[in-house]
């Protein structure tokens, strides 16, 4: 079955490249982003495990941890991360799941058989500190997926999550953002004292208020 925003991320128990792992133990209180690729040694996959490690700083900042998952077995995991640090200049320490029994790729739907009968389709799920499932994304596999997007749901999740406020298109991380439509007009100076812009009545707009 699969899942939507709003349901509880299965918890699982996975051998993987940094030791096996509960998932939920592995994301304790904090954000996750669990995400899925086709196969290890191919082009876009390298890139794309290469770019995470790259970023995982970035999603550290935000109190989030990644892991990523495939079919593929746990020595060619182990092997592939060697070429994944040479060709991608980095070094892979987040987890990388073996699924080779498909255990963790069903539970969250990532065979498409539609796409392929034997391989996880570009899957991202951002899990909440309450293990609910805030953001699923799926990508085909000639696409490699932009890991920046990831960082900005991130920001606007984290943001949105405390703020009765949403964050317009193509928002950025300081840009003014958009007003809950649950606040009355006359509410928003107390709310947001930093200002406000009344674009329609049912666009209105102040600072980000955590800045
Ligand atoms: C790739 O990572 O390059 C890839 C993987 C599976 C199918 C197509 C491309």
């Amino acid at each position: 079955m699969s899942l939507r925003l709003g349901d509880t991320a299965p918890n699982f128990q996975a051998s993987t490249t940094a030791g096996d792992i509960d998932f939920y133990e592995f994301l304790g209180d904090g954000w996750g982003v669990l995400f899925s690729h086709p196969s290890d040694f191919t082009p876009v996959c390298t890139t794309e495990l290469g770019r995470m490690s790259q970023l995982q700083k970035d999603f550290e900042k935000r109190n989030a941890k990644i892991l990523a998952v495939s079919v593929d077995p746990l020595d060619s995991h182990k092997n592939w991360v060697k070429d994944i640090n040479e060709t991608q200049n980095t070094n892979v320490s987040y987890p990388i799941i073996a699924d080779p029994d498909r255990k963790v790729a069903s539970l969250y739907d990532m065979i498409h058989p539609n796409a392929s009968t034997t391989h996880t389709v570009r899957s991202v799920f951002i899990i909440g500190p309450d293990k609910k499932i805030k953001l699923t994304l799926t990508y085909p596999a000639s696409t490699g997926r932009n890991f920046q997007e990831l960082l900005r749901v991130l920001d606007s999740l984290q943001l949105t999550s405390e703020y009765s406020v949403s964050t317009p298109a193509d928002w950025q991380d300081g840009e003014d953002v958009i007003i809950g439509g649950n606040i009355k007009t006359e509410e928003i100076p107390d709310k947001f004292p930093k200002g406000h812009k009344i674009i329609k009545p049912y666009l209105r707009t102040t600072p980000q208020p955590n800045k």
